[in-house]
């Protein structure tokens, strides 16, 4: 049996227990075939650890981060911690872990599976097989730089403050990443930022030309402003292959891309850090979707987005590309079989539950993965 692989489990607020749920027994799948077993841990991340250990993350739980393999992450927030003070925000959890593992690549997939081509809210011809990669800078730039701040000002109004900054090295690193997979891909990288107004954005474009002639000439280049990119991203959304923006934009970009689907419940991602002299490199894997408090409790989310985390985690933690794929497969099978949760439902298909969902691709994994 291959040797036990640590998970650090996150489930976090809202959705994100349930559709977690869905993924133990996806993992407990695993374990029963005896392909591979994990090693889990658990613990409370967000409005949970807010309200029974008064703080959105702990330092232990950072601890148990560190030493993990890998951390599956669901969602944090909801109504009930929107009025705490800044630093005491369930968000401060995602955060804090970013920072604290040196999650520094945020990869963000938009891909319109066949059976969803009908779902997005654009024409099915726009968006029939899009599949693009927005590789997002996630622990620099406006999110942590400094100074920032809310201060008075002497006639008692006040100023608030952030500062948009990044180094080379901050560039490059993530820039990297983004090569490396467009090479894996259809080579070709699209930078975006804006230098045009920013001093850091045009920092960033002469960071990512220089290394691109030094590194990665074969890789195919070109530069965005991030306004244009919005509007391409909605005209033409299939000329992207990989987008490398810095935190904010790819906040806003990864948002608007993840929509392109119409599915914002099927859409996982990856956030990873550099690689240790030990050759381990850390890394969180969390649905896009946030912890939708409107549906939360209902037994109506949308495993499936928790459920590709997985799968990814499974691709880039420890390299089992063919169990990442079974594991796709078998999503992409379900709802070819017209099953439906509510947020992805078409006229004449069945609508399901999260359970239903999860044992419809358990039930899936033993028919292809047997
Ligand atoms: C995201 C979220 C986070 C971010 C929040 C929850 C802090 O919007 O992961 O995109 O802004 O990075
Ligand atoms: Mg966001």
């Amino acid at each position: 049996m291959a040797s036990n692989k640590k998970l650090l489990v996150l489930p976090g607020d809202g959705i994100g227990p349930e559709v977690m749920r869905e993924v133990r027994r996806i993992i407990d799948w695993f374990d029963r075939r005896r392909a591979v077993r994990f090693e889990l841990d658990e613990a409370l991340v967000g409005g949970a650890a807010i309200d029974a250990l008064g703080t959105p993350i702990a330092p232990e739980t950072v601890a148990k981060a560190k030493a993990a393999d890998a951390v599956l992450f669901g969602s944090v927030g909801g109504p009930k911690w929107d009025k705490l003070g800044f630093d005491m925000r369930p968000e401060i959890a995602i955060l804090t872990l970013r920072k604290e593992l040196g999650l520094f690549a945020n990869l963000r997939p938009a891909q319109v599976l066949d059976p969803l081509a009908d779902a997005s809210t654009l024409k099915p011809e726009v968006v029939r097989g899009l599949d693009l990669m927005i590789v997002r800078e996630s622990t620099g730039g406006i999110y942590f730089g400094e100074p920032r701040g809310i201060d008075t000002l002497p006639d008692g109004t006040k100023r608030g403050y952030n500062t948009e900054v990044y180094t080379t090295a901050e560039i490059e690193r993530v820039a990297r990443v983004a090569f490396e997979f467009a090479r894996k891909r259809q080579n070709r990288v699209c930078s975006v930022e804006k230098a045009n107004v920013m001093e850091s954005g045009l920092l960033w474009r002469q960071t990512v030309t220089d290394l691109h002639a030094r590194a990665f000439a074969d890789v195919d280049l070109s530069h965005m402003y991030a306004d244009n990119c919005a509007m391409q991203l909605v005209r033409n959304p299939r000329q992207f292959d990989v987008i490398v923006t810095t935190n904010l934009f790819g906040d806003l970009l990864s948002d608007l891309a993840s929509m392109l689907t119409g599915s914002l419940g099927m859409l996982p991602s990856a956030t990873i850090g550099a690689v240790g002299p030990d050759g381990k490199r850390h890394a969180l894997y969390e649905p896009i979707h946030g912890s939708a408090p409107d549906i939360a409790g209902k037994g109506i989310a949308n495993p499936m987005a928790q459920i590709l985390s997985f799968a990814m985690l499974l691709r880039y933690s420890f390299g089992m590309e063919d169990e990442a794929k079974l594991v796709e497969r078998a999503c992409t099978n379900v709802l070819g079989s017209g099953l439906r949760t509510a947020d992805i439902m078409q006229p004449g298909l069945a609508r399901v539950s999260t359970q239903v969902m999860g044992d419809a691709v358990v039930r899936e994994l033993d028919k292809i993965g047997g």
